[in-house]
C-alpha cells in the first residue's frame, strides 16, 4: 500500500514506490471498467518491450510509441498520440499511462490534459529525474521553436508508479544528471535531508540500492509536500528551482546541446551556494556545514569554458524572473533556502567568475 500522497483535496493521488503490487493489478483495481492507452518511446520499447507487452495485454491497452529524444517533445508528437487515441476510439473515460522519462511524461501528460478536454493519466517514471521530479506535480508541456515547455498545462496524474529497478538500465550520464534533482533537496528539503545527502552522497554516487531508494522516497515526499502547498507555483514551489536560474543560463549558453539539464543544475547549485556565502546570507555558524556539502557538488564536464558575462546576460531570459528582476533561490541554513531578490550584479558576476574560472 502506498504511503506517499500528493494532497490536493479531491485530486489527492498516491505515489507507489516499490510496493509489492503489480502495475496491471493496481490499475485494474483503481480504474475498473476503463480503457487504457500506454505511451512510451522507442528506447524503452527496446529495453522493456516484453514487460510493456505484458502490461498492455493484461490491461487491453492501446500502445503508442514516440521517437526517443527531447527534440521530439513537440506538437507533432503530441498530435500523433491524439491521432492514435481517436483512431482507436478511446473516449473521455480512457486512462493514459506515460511509461518513460521526463520527455514521455511531459508529452503524454499534455496529451491527457488536452484529449477530450482532459482525461485521467498515470505516470510510470523510468529515469531518476522523472522519479524524483517530473512525474510528480502535474506540469505537462511540449517545446516550441521559441523555447522549452512554452505550450503546456497543469494536469495532475491520478497516480505515480515508481519501480527503482528501472534505474539499472539507465546510462550513467542520465543517472548523474537526475541526481542533481535529488541533491538539490539538500538545500530546500529541511535539515534532515541536508544531513542525509551529506552522509550518504558516496553511496548514492555508487548507486547503492538502499541509499537510492531512501533518497527517492525522501525526495518524492519533499516534492509532494511542496506541490500540495503551492500547486500552481505562486509561492514556495519556486524553491524547487534551486540552482535553476544559473542552470538555465548555462543551457541557453550552449543552445541546449552538449549539456543535460541536470548537469547544468549541478553547476547552478555550486553558483547558488557561492553567491549565498558571498552575500552573507549564510550565518557564520553554518559555513562549515555548507563547506562539507559544497565539496560534494558535481562539476560535470562542459562543452567549452563559459564566459561569465554571457551567463549573466542569459540569466535574465529565464521565464521565472518577474518583470526583469532576478529572483534567486539561495540557501540560508542547512536544508533551508529562500527566494531572494535584489542581489547586485557585482556579487553575481564574482560568483560566476569564481565557479567557472577556478
Ligand atoms: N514536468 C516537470 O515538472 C518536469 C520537471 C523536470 C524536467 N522535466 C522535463 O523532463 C525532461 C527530461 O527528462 P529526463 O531527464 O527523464 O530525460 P528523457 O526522458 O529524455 O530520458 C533520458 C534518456 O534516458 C532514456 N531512458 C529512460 N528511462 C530509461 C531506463 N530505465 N533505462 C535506459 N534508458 C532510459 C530515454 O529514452 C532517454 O534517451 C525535459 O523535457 C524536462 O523539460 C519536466
Amino acid at each position: 500500500m502506498p504511503t506517499i500522497f500528493v494532497e490536493l483535496k479531491e485530486r489527492t493521488y498516491p505515489i507507489y514506490l516499490d510496493e509489492g503490487e503489480s502495475f496491471p493489478d493496481v490499475m485494474a483495481d483503481r480504474f475498473p471498467d476503463r480503457r487504457f492507452a500506454l505511451v512510451t518511446n522507442s528506447r524503452l520499447e527496446e529495453l522493456y518491450g516484453d514487460l510493456i507487452e505484458e502490461w498492455c495485454d493484461k490491461l487491453h491497452a492501446v500502445k503508442h510509441i514516440i521517437p526517443d529524444g527531447e527534440q521530439y517533445k513537440q506538437l507533432d508528437t503530441w498530435k500523433g498520440i491524439l491521432d492514435t487515441l481517436l483512431a482507436r476510439r478511446l473516449d473521455r473515460r480512457a486512462v493514459l499511462v506515460a511509461f518513460g522519462g521526463g520527455v514521455v511524461g511531459d508529452i503524454a501528460g499534455f496529451a491527457a490534459a488536452t484529449f477530450m478536454r482532459g482525461i485521467d493519466y498515470v505516470q510510470v517514471p523510468t529515469t531518476l529525474l522523472a522519479m524524483v521530479d517530473s512525474s510528480v506535480g502535474g506540469k505537462t508541456a511540449v517545446n516550441h521553436p521559441m523555447g522549452k515547455n512554452l505550450i503546456g498545462a497543469f494536469h495532475q496524474p491520478r497516480l505515480v508508479f515508481i519501480r527503482t529497478g528501472f534505474l539499472t538500465t539507465l546510462p550513467d550520464r542520465e543517472y548523474f544528471a537526475g541526481y542533481a534533482e535529488v541533491f538539490k533537496n539538500a538545500f530546500i528539503g529541511g535539515p534532515e535531508m541536508f544531513a542525509f545527502i551529506d552522509k550518504r552522497h558516496g553511496e548514492l554516487m555508487a548507486k547503492d540500492p538502499n541509499a537510492l531508494k531512501e533518497a527517492i522516497d525522501r525526495s518524492v515526499r519533499i516534492k509532494a509536500r511542496i506541490v500540495s502547498e503551492d500547486e500552481r507555483e505562486s509561492g514556495n514551489r519556486a524553491l524547487l528551482n534551486f540552482g535553476h536560474t544559473f542552470a538555465h543560463a548555462l543551457e541557453n549558453n550552449y543552445k541546449y546541446t552538449g549539456i543535460l539539464h541536470g548537469e547544468a543544475v549541478h553547476w547552478g547549485m555550486a553558483c547558488a551556494l557561492d553567491l549565498a556565502c558571498r552575500s552573507k546570507l549564510v550565518p557564520p555558524s553554518a559555513v562549515g556545514r555548507f563547506e562539507s556539502i559544497r565539496s560534494k557538488i558535481l562539476r560535470p564536464e562542459l562543452p567549452s569554458p563559459p564566459q561569465p558575462d554571457d551567463l549573466y546576460r542569459a540569466m535574465f531570459s529565464d521565464k521565472k524572473n518577474l518583470h526583469g528582476a532576478l529572483r534567486l533561490v539561495l540557501p540560508t541554513e542547512p536544508g533551508i533556502s529562500s527566494i531572494t531578490e535584489g542581489i547586485d550584479e557585482e556579487a553575481i558576476t564574482a560568483t560566476l567568475k569564481n565557479v567557472f574560472t577556478d
